[in-house]
C-alpha cells in the first residue's frame, strides 16, 4: 500500500473515499466535518440528526457524494467519547474503515490527520497511528489459497493535512508506522504458516532473509554445536521429531560499546503436539501457533534494525519440534540444561521452559543488561487473563514496567502476574534440580518461576503471550489468526532504551 501525505482540503481530494473520525455526543459539526457536510449539502448533519451517525466507536456510516465533491464517498467513522480517545481507538477506527472499504472494492482512500490541539496528539504521533491501523487492519494470509480474493486491496492511502507545515513530522510519522505494522505482518506470515511450512528450518531462512535484507549479523547453532554447549534441555525436546533443531541467533549493532543492551529471547516450538505426553486432538492445529515467541523477537529486530537506535540488541529463537516418537523424551526422563541445571521432566508438553532455560542460559553468558523473553508458554495463562492481555512477570520491576509502558504505547495491553517465592516450592523435585511442571494451581506463574532459574541477576521479563499470540476472530485492528503481538512492544521498548 503506497501511503501519502498531502496539504489541502478534503473536499478537494480526488479519492474513492474519505475517511472522517466522529466523536459520539457532537452536536454541531466542526473543522473538516463541516465543510464536507456542506458540499453535501448538509447529509452528515441530517444523518446526525435523525441518529443514524452517532459516533460511537465501531460505527462506520458510508455516504456516497453523487458527485458533489470529487471523492466518490465519504465514511464516518465513530470515534467514541472525545475525553476518552486513545491512539489505540484511532488505529482501531481506521483499520474498521479500510476493512470495510475494501470489501467494497475501493482501492484508493484518503483520511483526514487526526490531532491538533483539541485533542493533544501530534502530527507524526497522528500518521503514525494511522498508518499502522491501515496496514495491520487490511492485513490477510492467503497464501495457500488458490482461488482469487473476492475483493481486491486498498492500493493508495492518502493522508490530508491542512497545514503545510505538518507535512515532514507527518511523513516521518507513516514510516515509521509503516516500519512497525510491516514487522508485526512478519510475524503474522510467520505465525500464519503452517508447520510444515514453517519448521525450525524454515524459521532459520525467514531470520537469515531478515539478516540480509537490514544488515543483521546471524548465527545458527546446528545440532552439534548445541551439544557441545551442553544444551541438553532444548536437544531433549528436538530429539521426537525429524526436524533437525536450530538456534538463531540475530544481533543488530547499534549501539558504540560490545556490550548487549537488550536480549530478546522467543519460545520457537513451531509444533507442539505435547510429545509424549500428547495433546487431545481438538483445536491441535492451533499449535502452530508455538513460535510465535520467536517470530515476535525476529520480527522486532528487524524493525529495530530500520529505525536504528543507539543500542545493541540481541533476538534469539531456540526452534524445534515437539513431537511423539521412539526417540522422544519421556515423562519421568531428566535433562541437564546449559547452566548445569538438572531437570525432571514431568509432563512432555512443558517443552517451552525447556528450550527457554537453554536460551536463557546461553543469552545470560553474553552479560545482557535486560532480558526480554516472549512465550505461548501456558495454556493457564488463557485462563486468567483470556486472548485480550498478555502476562507478564520478572525479577525486576523497573524493567517490568518498562515494559508494560512500551506495550501500552503500541497499544498492547500486558498485566503483571506474582513472582511471590512461595510459587517456587511447585517446581521442587525429589530426582533433579528441579521438575518442570508444579501443582494444578498458578501455572502461568511456577512455569515463570521455572525461567527464572536461568537468568542469574540479570533484570530479566517473561512475557506469556499464550493468550494473545492467536485470535480466533477479528478485532479492530487485530484480524483473524496471528495478531503480531508483541512486536510492537518490543521495538518501542529497544527504542525506550535507547533514548534513555
Ligand atoms: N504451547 C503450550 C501452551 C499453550 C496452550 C499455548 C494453548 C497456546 C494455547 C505449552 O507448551 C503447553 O503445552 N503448556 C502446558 C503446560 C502444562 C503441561 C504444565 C499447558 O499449558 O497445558
Ligand atoms: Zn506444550
Ligand atoms: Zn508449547
Amino acid at each position: 500500500m503506497e501511503i501519502k501525505v498531502i496539504a489541502g482540503d478534503a473536499t478537494q481530494v480526488e479519492t474513492g473515499a474519505i475517511v472522517i473520525g466522529f466523536f459520539e455526543g457532537t452536536d454541531g459539526l466542526d473543522g473538516g466535518l463541516a465543510t464536507i457536510d456542506k458540499a453535501l449539502d448538509g447529509a452528515i448533519s441530517w444523518l446526525v440528526s435523525q441518529g443514524e451517525v452517532k459516533g460511537k466507536t465501531g460505527e462506520i456510516s458510508v455516504i456516497h457524494s453523487l458527485g458533489k465533491i470529487p471523492a466518490a464517498r465519504v465514511v464516518i467513522v465513530g470515534l467514541g467519547k472525545r475525553e476518552e480517545l486513545t491512539l489505540d481507538r484511532i488505529r482501531g477506527a481506521v483499520a474498521e474503515a479500510c476493512r470495510c472499504l475494501q470489501r467494497k472494492g475501493v482501492d484508493d482512500v484518503a483520511v483526514g490527520a487526526v490531532g491538533g490541539d483539541t485533542i493533544g496528539i501530534t502530527p507524526e504521533i497522528s500518521a503514525q497511528t494511522i498508518t499502522e491501523g491501515a496496514l495491520l487492519g487490511v492485513y490477510s494470509f492467503r497464501k495457500h489459497i488458490t482461488k482469487e480474493a473476492e475483493h481486491g486491496e486498498i492500493k493508495k492511502l492518502s493522508i490530508i493535512s491542512r497545514s503545510k507545515d505538518d507535512i515532514r513530522s507527518l511523513e516521518q510519522g507513516v514510516e515509521k508506522g509503516r516500519v512497525l505494522a510491516e514487522a508485526a505482518n512478519l510475524a503474522r506470515d510467520m505465525v500464519n504458516e503452517p508447520a510444515n511450512y514453517m519448521t525450525p528450518t524454515n524459521m532459520a531462512g525467514v531470520a537469515e532473509k531478515v539478516a540480509k535484507d537490514y544488515s543483521l549479523e546471524l548465527t545458527v547453532l546446528e545440532k552439534k554445536e548445541m551439544q557441545e554447549l551442553g544444551m541438553g534441555a532444548l536437544l531433549g525436546v528436538a530429539q521426537g521429531s525429524c526436524q533437525p533443531p536450530k538456534f538463531i541467533v540475530l544481533k543488530y549493532s547499534g549501539g558504540g560499546s560490545g556490550d548487549v543492551d537488550l536480549a530478546l529471547v522467543g519460545k520457537g516450538v513451531t509444533f507442539d503436539s505435547g510429545g509424549i505426553s500428547i495433546k487431545p486432538s481438538a483445536k491441535m492445529d492451533e499449535m502452530k501457533d508455538d513460535m510465535s515467541g520467536g517470530a515476535a523477537v525476529i520480527a522486532a529486530i528487524s524493525a529495530i534494525a530500520r529505525l536504528k537506535p543507539k543500542i545493541n540488541v540481541v533476538a534469539i529463537v531456540p526452534a524445534v519440534e515437539n513431537l511423539p516418537s521412539g526417540s522422544a523424551i519421556k515423562p519421568g526422563d531428566v535433562l541437564t540444561a546449559i547452566t548445569g541445571k538438572t531437570i525432571e521432566i514431568i509432563s512432555t508438553d512443558a517443552e517451552g521452559r525447556l528450550i527457554l532455560a537453554d536460551a536463557l542460559g546461553y543469552v545470560n553468558r553474553l552479560k545482557p543488561r535486560f532480558i526480554v523473553d516472549v512465550a505461548t508458554l501456558t495454556g493457564a495463562c488463557i485462563v486468567a487473563l483470556g486472548n485480550i492481555c498478555t502476562g507478564v512477570f520478572g525479577n525486576n520491576q523497573e524493567l517490568v514496567n518498562r515494559v508494560i509502558a512500551a506495550g501500552a504505547e503500541a497499544g498492547e495491553l500486558i498485566w503483571q502476574m506474582p513472582m511471590f517465592e512461595e510459587y517456587k516450592e511447585q517446581n521442587k523435585s525429589e530426582v533433579a534440580d528441579i521438575k518442570n511442571v508444579g501443582d494444578r494451581g498458578a501455572g502461568p506463574i511456577t512455569a515463570a518461576q521455572f525461567l527464572a532459574e536461568f537468568v542469574g541477576d540479570t533484570p530479566w521479563v517473561h512475557l506469556d503471550i499464550a493468550g494473545t499470540s492467536f485470535n480466533d476472530k477479528e478485532r479492530r485492528y487485530l484480524v483473524k489468526g496471528a495478531t503480531g503481538v508483541p512486536v510492537r512492544t518490543l521495538v518501542n521498548l529497544a527504542l525506550a532504551i535507547a533514548a534513555s
